[in-house]
């Protein structure tokens, strides 16, 4: 099967915030797109979007005006409504970031498999939702992947691409060497929940949350040790509220339910009660902190011992996420690496920082919260303890 050339026609379909970002990036990269949306007004909305955007790059000078212009030139809005899905019949790659809902999603594909031509690759954006469950709406599932954008997709440079069951190989080395080209940064993830990113990641959260119930610190404490002693450019609360509280709880969720209720994903009671009293974050002005007009930070309890407690316990427990990915085979260990400095800007990657700490010492920080709470949350992976027995090394 041919490689898929600049010429192909990208389709997009849903231009909400991440499909708006993936047209630009497509067409940035040369490429003719068609931007399609059950809301005319919302496509509309988008292009508007991309050519604001756009006109801030020429601002900053980092594309001139002309190619500005030929860039927004080269993306078209094709009807939407409730006609079906033949304006994307010549697309020879077409990208879906509708609403997160299985069944919405499966309508979409079936119906978009029946138009394009069989060559055409069929990707998902989906963050929380099974690729092969969404595959399998298709006759031909072989054809179908996750190609799984950050946001904003113009600024965040990972892209996972992820086969589902079906997947055919050829398909996921065009899909790859494609966005290759768009200048992103791709990983291969098993289509497992959250893939690498947004699974690795939860005890960033989590682990954050548990020491500030536990009345260990408070957010701005532990948001100071993450920062100052650890590198992280926001910590754990701060990045809640930038998030959204309902968008992380809901990935929370998300990988919590995928992964059958394993206790190391458990949603948070304290996140919940922020959620249903519609402190979400940012954008409603209050979340773990506060935002609105005159809105102080507590400031953080600056104890040095207290910090590296925290920043310890929170590490220990990513890097421990990071050894079971590898495990399970969620991604490489060099995968794993890069999509959480690519992806979230992690300042190290989680398994080379294991090296550098010591994977024994992470392992007994692990094994000493399980001895203290007796839960099977604070399970090592098994890898971990393979590692530390045979005295290896990750080389990531
Ligand atoms: P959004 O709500 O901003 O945009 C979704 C768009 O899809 C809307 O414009 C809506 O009118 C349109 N739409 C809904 N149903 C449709 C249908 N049947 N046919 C055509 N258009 C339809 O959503 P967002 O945030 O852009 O997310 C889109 C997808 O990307 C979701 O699957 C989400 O899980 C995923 N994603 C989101 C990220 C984020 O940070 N927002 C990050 C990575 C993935």
């Amino acid at each position: 099967m041919a490689a898929l050339a600049r010429d192909t026609v990208v389709g997009v379909i849903g231009v909400g915030a991440m499909g708006s970002g993936i047209a630009q990036v497509a067409a940035t990269a040369g490429h003719r797109v068609l931007l399609r949306d059950v809301d005319d007004d919302a496509a509309r909305k988008a292009v508007h979007a991309i050519g604001r955007n756009l006109d801030g790059q020429v601002a900053k000078q980092k594309v001139d005006a002309d190619s500005a212009a030929l860039i927004l030139d080269r993306i078209d809005v094709v009807s939407g409504g409730t006609d079906n899905l033949t304006s994307l019949a010549d697309c020879g790659m077409v990208i879906e970031a509708i609403v997160e809902n299985l069944e919405v999603k499966r309508r979409t594909f079936k119906e978009l498999e029946g138009v394009v031509e069989p060559a055409c690759v069929l990707a998902t954006n989906t963050s929380s939702l099974s690729v092969t469950a969404i595959a399998q709406a298709c006759d031909r599932p072989e054809r179908v992947l996750g190609v799984h954008f950050f946001n904003p997709p113009m600024v965040m440079p990972l892209v996972e691409i992820v086969p589902g069951v079906a997947t055919s190989p050829a398909v996921v080395e065009r899909a790859r060497s494609l966005v290759d080209s768009w200048g992103k940064t791709t990983v291969l993830a098993s289509d497992t929940p959250g893939f690498i990113v947004n699974r690795i990641a939860r005890p960033f959260y989590g682990e954050a949350i548990r020491i500030y119930e536990e009345g260990i610190a408070d957010p701005a404490t532990i948001d100071w040790a993450m920062r100052e002693l650890g590198g992280f450019k926001m910590g754990p609360f701060e990045l809640m509220d930038f998030i959204g509280n309902d968008v992380n709880l809901a990935a929370t969720r998300a990988v919590f339910e995928g992964m059958n209720f394993d206790p190391r994903y458990k949603p948070s009671v304290t996140q919940k009660r922020l959620v249903d009293a519609g402190h979400l974050g940012r954008k409603t002005g209050r979340g773990h902190y506060e935002y609105g007009e005159g809105a102080t930070r507590p400031e953080p309890v600056k104890d040095e011992v207290l910090g590296r407690l925290i920043l310890n316990r929170i590490l220990a427990m990513l890097i421990n996420e990071a050894v079971d990915a590898v495990n399970y085979g969620i991604g490489t260990a060099a995968d794993v690496d890069l999509a959480m400095t690519r992806g979230v800007k992690y300042p190290k990657g989680l398994l080379s920082w294991g090296n550098e700490i010591g994977l024994d010492k992470v392992l007994v920080t692990i094994e000493s919260l399980r001895e203290e709470y007796e839960e099977d949350r604070y399970r090592p992976s098994p890898l971990l303890k393979r590692m530390v027995r045979e005295g290896k090394q990750f080389h990531s």
